[in-house]
């Protein structure tokens, strides 16, 4: 959608992935986030949209038909929320569903038919950034539903980033029509917290690069890094294939108690910077053989990000050319391993060894000057 926002795919933190519609989640908790984006650096490394999901809300309307703030959660209501998380630097979105009611079986009120009513309300509150389910759609057509309320955000004249939750389910799929509609479109189902499914929204999402650009997105859910139920070396793996694929980066995890594991993946400056390159490229697939993956991402500088993905589960080989990201002929290559921020230098071979369910992703740019040295050309060979 082209209404100059999310020109770099948004990234932030959503509660569902950690709290669902548990009690923990409350206005405590969202304050905390906004307190340590601040506090630990995530603001400084990119993260700014601090955003609540399904359950925020009363089950009814008020008398004059808006959507209320459960004042259990919410004491202080959304618009003092918004405004702390303004006042720490960094914006704030909400959720709410294209049907009568939203997904969870409470029944919150949705915003089919009120579209104009609870666009108004948002941009009122100083929402910024608006995540559109799908739940109870009554039937009636997504591409409709989905453009109503576009335009109903258009005409509050607020900025409001605009996330298509339609999980690419109905035909024609969303990511065929999203372009002019959304800043960013689900383009699967739920993600758990689990290798199995987060592997399974990557193979999902990983050919449909070409519907992605700036300020229109695939989004293959939100972020389980942080939630303990994988191992470190797979919320790499997360990590790196969501910002090899140029997804929104929406941190799931309660940061009030995420450790400095979980952290430091988060604040990967590098592997961040694949994400948030502004030509806007989705990664590709070069080849795809039992499980061993590699994905190639062309970045504005003309450098290529190439990652080498085991989905197996035992440690392998993974290996690729600079021809085959699309920049051979060089006489070297400097390789930057984005993890291990280990620099080397190769003639074209890239290779790794990677561990069971991990990804080794380089920073692959065509080195400037004179042919390399034999010692150059050994270390470039790369096995392991
Ligand atoms: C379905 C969405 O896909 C989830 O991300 C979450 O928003 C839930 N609905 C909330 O009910």
């Amino acid at each position: 959608l082209e209404n100059g926002l999310a020109r770099t795919p948004p990234m932030g933190f959503n509660n569902w992935n950690t709290t669902q519609c548990r009690a923990e989640f409350d206005e405590a908790m969202i304050k905390g986030i906004a307190d340590i984006f601040v506090s630990q650096g995530l603001k400084d490394a990119g993260y700014t949209y601090v955003n609540i999901d399904d359950c925020w809300a009363l089950p009814t309307r008020n008398a004059r038909g808006d959507l209320q703030p459960d004042p259990k959660r919410f004491p202080g209501g959304i618009k003092a929320l918004a405004d702390y998380v303004h006042s720490k630097g960094l914006k704030f979105g909400i959720y709410t569903s294209a049907g009568t009611k939203t997904c969870n079986t409470a029944g919150f009120p949705g915003g089919l038919g009120h579209e104009q009513q609870d666009a108004n309300l948002f941009a009122s509150w100083g929402v910024d950034y608006l995540k559109y389910d799908n739940c109870n759609n009554q039937g009636v057509d997504a591409r409709k539903r989905y453009t109503a309320m576009r335009d109903a955000l258009a005409k509050t004249g607020r900025p409001i980033v605009y996330s298509i939750c339609e999980w690419g389910r109905t035909d024609p799929k969303v990511w065929t029509w999203g372009e002019p509609v959304g800043n960013l479109w689900r383009t699967t189902g739920d993600i758990s917290d689990n290798w199995t499914s987060m592997i399974g929204k990557a193979k999902a999402n990983r050919v449909l690069a070409r519907y992605a650009g700036p300020g229109h997105w695939n989004d293959p859910d939100m972020l389980e890094v942080g939630n303990g139920g994988m191992t470190a070396t797979e919320y790499r793996t997360h990590f790196s294939l969501w910002a090899m694929m140029a997804a929104p980066l929406l941190i799931g995890a309660d940061l009030r108690k995420a450790g400095a594991e979980t952290l430091a993946i988060l604040k990967n400056t590098d592997v961040i910077a694949l994400d948030q390159d502004p030509l806007g490229k989705q990664a590709t697939v070069v080849s795809s053989d039992g499980g061993l993956v590699v994905y190639n991402k062309v970045l504005a500088n003309g450098d290529r990000a190439v990652a080498l993905s085991n989905e197996n589960t035992s440690t392998a080989t993974i290996a690729t050319t600079a021809s085959a990201l699309g920049i051979g002929g060089a006489p070297s290559y400097e390789l930057k391993d984005l993890w291990s921020k280990v620099t080397r230098t190769t003639t074209g071979a890239i290779s790794a060894s990677v561990p069971a369910h991990g990804t080794v992703v380089y920073r692959v740019s065509k080195r400037a000057g004179g042919p390399v040295t034999r010692f150059e050309a050994e270390a470039g060979t790369m096995s392991g």
